[in-house]
C-alpha cells in the first residue's frame, strides 16, 4: 500500500468513528467514549486534514466539523491598520508596561488612567458608518487589508445598519469582536472545533444566507478611523456608542493603579467560566485618547493597550520522545512528543523544551511525568517534571551535537552578557535543507511576501516535491505537475498564481524583513529601508567591495547596533544568500522606501537627539520626528542637518561636534515651538 492510500485509510477510519460515537451522543443519547477521548479523535481528523490536504476531496468529515471558509472575498485597505496586542502574563509584566508609558510620556504622574475589559475570544471585524449608515464591514485580513464580509456581518441582528444620533461623525469606524455563546455553541458543537473556529467559519461564508443561521453575536470595543475627532476617552467613547445601541461589555472598569489592576484580574478570573462567552484575559488600555495617539504604536501592537493574559491552562501528560527542530535562523530547539492530552480544550501532544540548558536545568528525561501548559496562541511547554514518578532505569538525556542536516552545531558566544548562548545552532544557512525550508515559510509568511495558499504546510509539501527549493522558485511554480496533486484543482490553482503575481510588487522594507537576516525584524528593516531607499542601493551590500564601507555607516542609525551590523556582514558575506538574494531580486519589482509624512515639518530631514527633555521622552521625541518624516541618526556626521539639545545633561561633546561642522543646533524650548508650531 503506498503512502497516500494508507493516509486515506487512517483518515477515513477515524471519520467513520467519529460520526458512530456522534450517534451514540446526540441521537442515541448514549456516548460511547469519554469528552476528551472524542476530542483527541476530532483533533486528530484536523490535524490529518491540515497535513494532508487532498483529503478534503472526501468531503465527509465536512458534514461533522464544519465547512472550510471561502476566500472569495474582495480584498479592502484598512483605514487604519488593525494591530495586534502585545501579552503580560503577570503583574510585574504589567508593572513593566505602566513604566514603558510613563518613560514614553516622561511622566511623573505614577497612576495614568487604564481602562480594563474583557478580551473575548472571537474574531475580529470591523464597521465603518459614512453620515451614520454602515457603509463597509471587513475582517482583520492580515491587519493592514481586510476582506468585505459586510453582506454577512449584517445578519448579526445586533449591529446597527444606522446610527440614529446627533452627535455621530461624518466617518466613524467602529471595531468590535464577533463570537459565538458558549450555551449558543453546544447546538452546534458536533461541527466545529470551539466556538471561535465556529465564529470564523460562519463569518468568512459565502453565502449571506449560511451565515444567519449560525446564533452570530459581538462586543464592540474600539475607535478606528473617525472625522471629526469628538471623544475624550475610551470610557466616554464605549459610553456613547452604547446609547448608539451597539452592544458593549458590560465588564469595563477604570483603574489607576497595579493594586487595582491585580483585583480586577482576580475579579474576572473568578466569574470567567459563568460568563456565556470565552475570555483569555483583561486588556488594558491607556484610557485618555489623545495619549494614546501620543504613545502611538510599533510595528504590530499599539503601545497603548496590552492584553493581560489569565493564567495558562495546565495538564499532566508523559514524555514519549525527545526530538529536536530547526528553526530559520539554525537555533535547534528540542520538543517533547507527549501522550496527547487535553489542556484547555485544546488536544497537545507536542511541547517545547526551549533549549539545551533548560533541559539540564530541570533534569528531564524521556519517559518523565511533566506538567504542560498552553497560554494562547503560544507553543504549549513542558513547566516541571515529577521526578518521584520517574522510571528507575531512565537515562539522562544526552542532547544532540549535531543538526538534523547532520552537521555540527554550536553555541555562541554572546559580547553582551558575556556567556554562551544558551541556544545551540546549526550554521550551515541555506546549505541545511532543514533550515533552507523554514526560512522559505518565513518568506511566505503574512508580514513579509504575504502568499495567500502558500502556508506553511504547502511550502513543506513543495519542498518535498522539490517544486520550491530557493526562494526563486516560487515564481517559477511547474503547475502542471501541481495539478496532478491531490487536492489542487483548477480554482486554488489559480488562486495561488494570483496571490504570487500580487507579491511580486513588494517595498523595500518588506523585502530586506523576507530575506531573513538574523536580528533584523521588521523594525530594523524599516530603518534599513529608509536608509537604502531603494533597492539599488541596497544591492550594494552584495558586493564585498563596498560592504564595509556601508557597513560603517549604518552605525549612524538610531536603533541599528553592532549585532545587527555583524549579522547584516555574516549574512552577506555567504555566497550561497547572495546567489540567492540576486535570483530572488530578478523575480520581484522592489518599491522604493517613501517615509510616509513627506509633507511633515522634518521631511527628508536627518535629526539626532541629545539630553533629556522635560515634557516627553526620548522615544516620544524620536517617533515624533520620524511622523513628521524626518530621520533620526545615532551619531554625528555631515549628513545630519538638526541636532535638538534637550535641557537635561546634553552631551557637550556632542554640541561641540555639532558646531563645528555647522549642523543646526535646536534648542529644547525651540523644538517645542516648531511641535506647536
Ligand atoms: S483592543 C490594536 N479590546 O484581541 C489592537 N481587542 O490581540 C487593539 N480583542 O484584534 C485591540 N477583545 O480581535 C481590544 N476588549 C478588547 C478586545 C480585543 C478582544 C481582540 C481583537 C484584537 C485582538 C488583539
Amino acid at each position: 500500500m503506498d503512502e497516500t492510500t494508507k493516509i486515506k485509510e487512517e483518515y477515513l477510519k477515524k471519520v467513520k468513528l467519529l460520526k458512530k460515537h456522534n450517534i451514540s451522543y446526540y441521537v442515541k443519547d448514549k456516548p460511547t467514549v469519554s469528552d476528551s477521548d472524542y476530542d483527541i479523535l476530532k483533533q486528530e481528523i484536523l490535524n490529518l486534514e491540515k497535513r494532508f490536504s487532498f483529503l478534503k476531496k472526501f468531503g465527509s468529515v465536512n458534514q461533522i466539523i464544519g465547512a472550510p471558509p471561502s476566500n472569495k472575498f474582495t480584498k479592502i485597505d484598512h483605514l487604519q491598520p488593525m494591530l495586534s496586542l502585545s501579552n503580560a502574563f503577570n503583574a510585574d509584566d504589567m508593572e513593566v508596561f505602566i513604566k514603558k508609558i510613563n518613560n514614553f510620556l516622561n511622566t511623573n504622574k505614577k497612576n495614568i488612567e487604564l481602562i480594563s475589559e474583557p478580551k473575548i475570544d472571537g474574531i475580529s471585524a470591523t464597521l465603518i458608518y459614512e453620515k451614520g449608515i454602515l457603509t463597509k464591514g471587513l475582517s482583520r485580513g492580515d491587519g493592514y487589508t481586510g476582506e468585505d464580509i459586510l453582506e454577512n456581518l449584517k445578519t448579526i441582528k445586533e449591529i446597527p445598519l444606522r446610527i440614529d444620533s446627533n452627535k455621530v461623525p461624518n466617518l466613524i469606524e467602529i471595531r468590535c469582536e464577533v463570537y459565538i455563546g458558549k450555551k449558543d455553541f453546544l447546538k452546534i458543537k458536533d461541527r466545529f472545533a470551539n466556538p471561535r473556529n465556529a465564529a470564523g467559519g460562519s463569518l468568512r461564508q459565502k453565502d449571506p444566507k449560511e451565515t444567519a443561521k449560525m446564533p452570530l453575536k459581538y462586543f464592540a470595543y474600539g475607535l478606528g478611523a473617525i472625522k471629526p475627532f469628538n471623544f475624550e476617552t475610551q470610557s466616554e467613547f464605549l459610553e456613547e456608542i452604547s446609547h448608539w445601541k451597539f452592544k458593549t461589555n458590560p465588564l469595563i472598569k477604570v483603574v489607576r493603579d497595579i493594586n487595582e489592576i491585580k483585583k480586577q484580574h482576580e475579579k474576572i478570573n473568578l466569574i470567567r467560566s459563568s460568563l456565556d462567552y470565552d475570555i483569555d484575559g483583561l486588556v488594558f488600555k491607556v484610557n485618555n485618547l489623545n495619549l494614546q495617539r501620543r504613545l502611538g504604536n510599533t510595528s504590530n501592537s499599539p503601545r497603548w493597550a496590552i492584553a493581560y493574559k489569565f493564567s495558562a491552562e495546565k495538564a499532566i501528560t508523559k514524555i514519549k520522545d525527545i526530538t529536536i527542530q530547526v528553526g530559520r535562523t539554525g537555533a535547534i530547539t528540542p520538543v517533547a512528543k507527549v501522550d496527547p492530552v487535553n489542556v484547555g480544550g485544546v488536544v497537545v501532544s507536542n511541547a517545547t523544551l526551549h533549549n539545551e540548558d533548560e533541559i539540564d536545568r530541570k533534569g528531564i528525561r524521556i519517559g518523565d511525568t511533566v506538567q504542560i501548559q498552553r497560554a494562547g496562541d503560544v507553543i504549549p511547554q513542558v513547566v516541571s517534571v515529577d521526578k518521584s514518578k520517574r522510571d528507575k532505569n531512565s537515562k539522562t538525556f544526552k542532547f544532540p551535537d549535531k543538526c538534523l542536516c547532520g552537521s555540527k552545531t554550536i553555541k555562541e558566544f554572546s559580547k553582551s552578557t558575556k556567556k554562551l548562548d544558551a541556544v545551540r545552532r546549526c550554521s550551515k544557512g541555506y546549505n541545511c535543507n532543514f533550515i533552507a525550508r523554514e526560512k522559505l515559510k518565513h518568506l511566505v509568511s503574512k508580514e513579509a511576501l504575504n502568499i495567500d495558499g502558500l502556508g506553511k504546510k504547502v511550502v513543506e509539501q513543495f519542498w518535498d516535491l522539490n517544486l520550491i527549493k530557493e526562494p526563486s522558485d516560487i515564481f517559477k511554480l511547474d503547475y502542471n505537475k501541481i495539478k496532478k496533486l491531490e487536492g489542487w484543482g483548477e480554482l486554488s490553482i489559480n488562486n495561488l498564481k494570483l496571490a504570487i503575481k500580487k507579491s511580486q510588487i513588494i517595498s523595500l522594507d518588506k523585502f530586506i524583513y523576507s530575506i531573513g537576516i538574523r536580528h533584523i525584524g521588521q523594525e530594523n528593516a524599516k530603518i534599513l529601508a529608509s536608509f537604502f531607499g531603494s533597492i539599488k542601493e541596497f544591492t550594494k551590500l552584495l558586493d564585498y567591495k563596498n560592504r564595509e564601507k556601508i557597513l560603517t555607516h549604518l552605525v549612524d542609525l538610531d536603533g541599528i547596533g553592532d549585532t545587527q551590523i555583524q549579522s547584516i556582514n555574516n549574512f552577506f558575506t555567504k555566497e550561497i544568500n547572495t546567489r540567492i538574494i540576486k535570483n530572488l531580486i530578478k523575480e520581484l519589482k522592489i518599491q522604493n522606501y517613501s517615509i510616509q509624512n513627506t509633507g511633515g515639518k522634518f521631511s527628508n530631514k536627518k535629526l539626532m537627539f541629545t539630553g533629556g527633555f522635560q515634557n516627553m521622552s526620548r522615544s516620544e521625541a524620536k517617533s515624533i520626528a520620524e511622523n513628521n518624516g524626518g530621520k533620526v541618526l545615532g551619531s554625528i556626521s555631515k549628513k545630519l542637518d538638526f541636532l535638538v539639545v534637550g535641557g537635561s545633561k546634553p552631551t557637550k561633546k556632542k554640541i561641540d561636534q555639532a558646531k563645528q561642522l555647522n549642523i543646526k543646533i535646536i534648542l529644547e524650548k525651540d523644538w517645542n515651538k516648531i511641535l506647536n508650531s
